[in-house]
C-alpha cells in the first residue's frame, strides 16, 4: 500500500512549505523593486494564473493520477520519455545538494546570534565572507574545508534526515512545526520592521509602481521565471507529493489554494524586507537604492547589518535566521522527496533506508560547497541550474503532457475529481502557451549568457555551469532515441 498524507491539510502544508523558501525572502521582493515595483505585480499575475498555476495542477494531476514519482509517471505515459524523468531527479538531487549549504550557513548565523552583542557589527561583508565562508581570492584557489560549515552541514541533513526518514508520515508530523513557525516569526519581523524609523520610505521604494518598466521585456522575464521558482515547478517535486494522494483529492483547488498562499507570503515578506531596508537608509542617512541587495548577500550581509543596527539585535537576528531556516528546510526536504520517491517505487526498499542512501549521497556531493572556493561553485551551479536547467524541463514537460500524453485527457481527469472545473484554457496554456514563453525566456537568457561572461569566472568552469544543463539535455535525448527493443529489455 502506498503511504498517504494523513489529510488533506497537511498535504497543504507539504505542498506550501516546499514552495514557501528563501525565493520569497530574497528573491521576489528584490525583483518587485527592481521591475516597476508595483507595477511588477501586473506581469507576476499573469505569470502565475497562464504559467503559474496551470502546471502546479498539471503536476498535482499526474501524480494523482499515476500514483508514482516523476521517472515512473513519465515512463507510464511513454518509455522513451524515461530520461526526461531521470534527468528532472538528477536536477533536484543537485540543487538539494547546495540548497542544504545555505541552510548550513543561517544556522551559524543562527548560532552566532546568540551573543550579547552581535559579532559581525560593523563588519557585515567581510564577517561574511571571512568568518563563515573563509572564501578564498577566486574559484581556481582550493585549499581547504571549511570544518564549521561542513559541521553545519551534518547538522543541516540531520534534520532533513530525520523529517523525511518515515516518509509523508514523518514529514506531516514535522510540518505541523513548520508552517506555523515562520509564520508567527514574520509576523513578528513584519511588526519589528513597521515600528522603526525609515520603515514607510522602504516600503515606497519596494512598491512605488513605475508603469513605464511594463514595456521592457526583461520584466516578464523575470515573473515568469520568478513563478517557475518560487511555485518549486519542473522538479518532479510536487508530481511526488500528490502521488501520496489517494486519486480522487479535489486537486484544482490544491494547486489555487498552494498559488495563492505562495505568492501571498512573497508579498507579505517584502514589506518585511523593506521596512528594515527603510530602517538602515535612515539611520546611516543614504537611500534605499545604495542597501538593496538580492540573494545571499541580503540575507547574510544587508539584513544582518541592518538588525544589527536595532535595538534587542540579538534577539532579533536569532529570529531572522530561525525563520530562514524553518523557511527552507521544508523546502528542502521536498526536493530530497522528490528523489526518494522516485527510488523507492523502483525498489522496494524500506523508505528508511532509501532516504538515508540519498540525504549520504546529497551531503557528499555537496562537500565542494563547503570549501573555501565553495561560495563560486555554489553561484555558477545555482546560476545554470535555475536559469537554464529548470526551464529545461518546464519545456519538455509541458510538451509531453500537452501533446504526447494529451492535454485534454488530464484535463479530463482534473475535473473528474476537483468541484472546480478547468476550461479548455488550460489545454492552451500547456499545449502552446507554456512551451512557447518558457523557450522565448530559454533563448534570451540563452543570447544574454553568452554576450557576457558569467561571473568572470574562468572557462572551465562556465563549461562545467553549462554541463549541468547539457547532461541532463543529452540523457532525454538519449532515451528518446534508444530503440524500443533495448528499452524493454533494460527494465
Ligand atoms: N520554491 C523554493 C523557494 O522559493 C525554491 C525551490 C525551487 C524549490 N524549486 C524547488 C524547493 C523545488 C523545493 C523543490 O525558495
Amino acid at each position: 500500500m502506498r503511504d498517504r498524507w494523513s489529510s488533506r491539510t497537511i498535504f497543504l502544508f507539504a505542498t506550501i512549505g516546499s514552495a514557501v523558501g528563501l525565493g520569497n525572502i530574497w528573491r521576489f521582493p528584490y525583483l518587485t523593486y527592481k521591475f516597476g515595483g508595483g507595477a511588477f505585480l501586473l506581469p507576476y499575475l499573469i505569470a502565475l494564473i497562464i504559467i503559474g498555476i496551470p502546471l502546479l495542477i498539471m503536476e498535482f494531476a499526474l501524480g494523482q493520477k499515476f500514483q508514482q514519482g516523476i521517472v515512473g509517471t513519465f515512463s507510464k505515459i511513454n518509455l522513451r520519455l524515461e530520461g526526461l524523468g531521470i534527468a528532472t531527479v538528477m536536477l533536484c538531487f543537485f540543487v538539494v545538494s547546495y540548497y542544504a549549504v545555505v541552510m548550513a550557513w543561517a544556522l551559524i548565523y543562527f548560532f552566532r546570534s546568540l551573543h550579547m552583542t552581535l559579532p559581525w557589527t560593523g563588519i557585515a561583508n567581510s564577517y561574511f565572507a571571512d568568518k563563515v565562508l573563509m572564501q578564498s581570492q577566486n574559484i581556481e584557489t582550493i585549499s581547504s574545508i571549511n570544518p564549521l560549515l561542513l559541521l553545519g552541514l551534518i547538522v543541516v541533513w540531520m534534520l532533513i534526515y530525520f523529517s523525511i526518514w518515515k516518509g509523508v508520515n514523518s514529514v506531516g508530523k514535522i510540518l505541523k512545526v513548520l508552517i506555523p513557525v515562520p509564520g508567527i516569526l514574520l509576523v513578528i519581523m513584519l511588526i519589528r520592521g513597521l515600528t522603526l524609523d525609515g520603515a514607510m520610505i522602504g516600503i515606497y521604494h519596494y512598491l512605488k509602481p513605475s508603469w513605464n518598466a511594463l514595456l521592457s521585456t526583461e520584466i516578464w522575464i523575470a515573473a515568469a521565471s520568478q513563478i517557475f521558482f518560487t511555485l518549486s515547478l519542473g522538479f518532479g517535486v510536487m508530481i511526488a507529493y500528490a502521488s501520496y494522494n489517494k486519486k480522487n483529492e479535489n486537486l484544482n483547488q490544491d494547486a489555487l489554494i498552494t498559488a495563492v498562499a505562495n505568492s501571498s507570503i512573497s508579498l507579505f515578506a517584502g514589506f518585511v524586507v523593506f521596512s528594515i531596508l527603510g530602517y538602515m537608509a535612515t539611520s546611516t542617512g543614504v537611500s534605499v537604492d545604495t542597501v538593496v541587495a538580492s540573494g545571499p548577500g541580503l540575507a547574510f550581509v544587508v539584513f544582518p547589518q541592518a538588525i544589527s543596527m536595532m535595538p534587542w539585535a540579538p534577539l532579533f537576528a536569532a529570529l531572522f535566521f530561525l525563520m530562514l531556516i524553518t523557511l527552507g528546510i521544508d523546502s528542502a526536504f521536498s526536493m530530497v522527496e522528490g528523489v526518494t520517491t522516485v527510488a523507492s517505487d523502483k525498489f522496494k526498499i524500506s523508505t528508511e533506508i532509501v532516504a538515508l542512501v540519498v540525504c549520504v549521497f546529497a551531503f557528499i556531493a555537496g562537500v565542494i560547497f563547503t570549501t573555501d572556493a565553495g561560495i563560486y561553485f555554489l553561484d555558477i551551479v545555482d546560476h545554470f541550474l535555475t536559469e537554464f536547467g529548470l526551464i529545461l524541463m518546464g519545456i519538455f514537460q509541458s510538451i509531453a503532457v500537452g501533446w504526447i500524453f494529451g492535454a485534454e485527457k488530464l484535463r479530463e481527469f482534473m475535473n473528474s475529481v476537483s468541484s472546480w472545473q478547468i476550461g479548455k484554457w488550460w489545454n492552451v496554456s500547456i499545449k502552446y502557451i507554456i512551451p512557447i514563453s518558457l523557450s522565448l525566456l530559454f533563448v534570451s537568457q540563452f543570447f544574454a549568457e553568452i554576450k557576457s561572461n558569467y561571473g568572470d569566472y574562468p572557462s572551465w568552469a562556465i563549461t562545467m555551469g553549462w554541463l549541468t544543463v547539457f547532461i541532463p539535455f543529452a540523457i532525454i535525448v538519449y532515451y528518446a532515441i534508444k530503440s524500443r527493443k533495448s528499452i524493454i529489455q533494460s527494465s
